[in-house]
């Protein structure tokens, strides 16, 4: 036996969800104010243009487990769960338009007045972190006089389909993330996507919902990356798609996991002068590049993150452990801690300076003259003792990977820790104040 569902919005998420669902053996009612597309479904036509889907809503229409109406109330009392997949457009200003989110919870909340059972409600437009918890269940109380998490769930549910190929994404999803306020809330969906293949992350609405965003963000970079680096390539004279095939072959560094995970900014002897390299060429070929070059402002913003961090604690004696721009290296050049030290020192903080792999001493050539010209008495800064540096300090800044043992020993309770590495929750010291600053 399927479940009985009613959806909210027959564009091109709803009418796709609609008729997949159906196709899975559930009973389905659609519901949309576009009478033209009500009418449509409701006849077994597709309302969208869309590969197999005058195939699969024939299909539905036929074995009776696909109807649609513009009788909201009607569609929720008639089912146990609603999926809310309305368009989420952006106002003239950018910021998202809720108002037809808004608009179907009040329909729902409107609905559930009337209903005594326990009914959940899923939303699978794409919606800012907060709004299902903060705009859309509460709409749903306040209409029905009923209370999210007891006489009603909310849930949300993020679609990952491309127009053109949504039936085949939907069946076939890259992953499904099922996000409630109570794990228990999830049982019908848990029902619903039983035999979709991929993995399933059940966690928070709003880490579901910033999920979905995250991945359109990402996929906007790549769009951007990649076209600025072919128009590179054709200015050059470089053949785009043999350096895109072997750029693309590298699973190690380049399509992988490396460098995704939030933590501090870049710097050493490569990225930021390669990135100098290729902009400045860019502009002699009077082609504009917005993304590469936005790449240096953004990682100084980001050194800028670490430096205000620090600041707001309103402390001024400071422990930094790390100099050097990478862990088990002692190259100096350009590391963003040497530049965070720079500007604590010029803001009036005393700073002490730890960093097991940069011993003065051996510093040699090019390295050893970027840290004298940056910070001319680094000397009388940096100690190769953790403990001689961390002795006075207020606060600890963590700017290299470290081990757990070695800091959690010394640090003293009222000392607060900002980790600028994102440190492995393993490594972190236990300790009353530690952030980060963005993670
Ligand atoms: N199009 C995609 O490929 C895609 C993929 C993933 C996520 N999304 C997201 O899913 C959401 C829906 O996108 P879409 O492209 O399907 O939108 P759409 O504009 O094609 O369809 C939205 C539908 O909602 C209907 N609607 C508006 N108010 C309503 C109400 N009160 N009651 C019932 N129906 C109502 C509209 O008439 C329309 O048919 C958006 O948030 C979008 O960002 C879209």
């Amino acid at each position: 036996m399927g479940l009985s569902i009613s959806l909210f919005g027959l564009g091109y998420v709803g009418s796709v969800s609609a008729a997949c669902f159906a196709h899975m053996g559930h009973k389905v009612t659609g519901v949309d104010i576009s009478k033209a597309k009500v009418e449509m479904l409701d006849s077994g036509r597709s309302p969208i243009i869309e590969a197999r889907m005058e195939e699969l809503v024939a299909e539905a229409n036929k074995s009776c487990r696909l109807h649609a109406t513009t009788d909201s109330i009607a569609a929720v009392l008639g089912s146990d769960i609603s999926f809310v997949c309305v368009g989420t457009p952006s106002l003239r200003s950018g910021k998202l338009d809720l108002s037809h989110v808004e608009h179907v919870s009040e329909e729902i909340g409107a609905a559930l007045k009337q209903k005594n059972m326990f009914h959940t409600v899923v939303l699978r437009s794409t919606v800012l972190p907060g709004t299902t918890e903060d705009l859309m269940a509460p709409t749903i109380e306040k209409m029905s006089g009923k209370r999210a998490g007891v006489d009603f769930a909310v849930c949300y549910n993020p679609e990952f389909m491309r127009e053109g190929s949504a039936v085949a994404d939907f069946l076939q999803p890259p992953y499904t993330i099922l996000g409630s306020q109570n794990a228990q809330h999830l049982a019908p969906l848990r029902e619903l996507y039983r035999e979709i293949p991929g993995t399933t992350f059940e966690t928070t609405i709003r880490v579901a919902e910033m999920v979905k965003y995250v991945s359109n963000l990402f996929h906007a970079v790549k769009v951007g990356f990649a076209n600025e680096v072919g128009t590179l390539c054709k200015h050059l004279g470089v053949e785009a798609d043999q350096v895109t095939k072997i750029f693309m072959s590298d699973t190690k560094l380049n399509i992988s996991p490396a460098y995704l995970s939030p933590g501090f900014a870049f710097g050493g002897s490569c990225l930021p002068k390669d990135l100098r390299a290729i902009t400045h060429r860019g502009k002699e070929l009077d082609l504009e590049l917005p993304l590469l070059e936005s790449l240096i402002p953004s990682n100084t913003k980001h050194v800028e993150r670490g430096v205000e961090a620090v600041l707001r604690t309103g402390k001024r004696k400071i422990a930094m452990l790390g100099l050097s721009f990478k862990a088990g290296t002692d190259d100096l050049r350009e590391s963003p801690q040497v530049q965070v030290i720079k500007r604590l020192l010029g803001e009036g903080c005393q700073v002490r300076v730890w960093d097991k792999d940069v011993s003065l001493g051996r510093l040699a050539g090019s390295n050893r003259q970027y840290i004298e010209e940056v910070i001319p008495r680094i000397g009388s800064l940096l100690s190769a003792e953790m403990a001689e540096v961390l002795r006075d300090a207020e606060v600890v800044v963590i700017g290299t990977k470290i081990e757990k043992s070695e800091l959690a020993n010394l640090l003293t309770p009222n000392q607060k820790v900002i980790d600028l590495v994102n440190l492995d929750p393993n490594r972190r010291p236990e300790t009353a104040s530690y952030e980060g600053i963005c993670w």
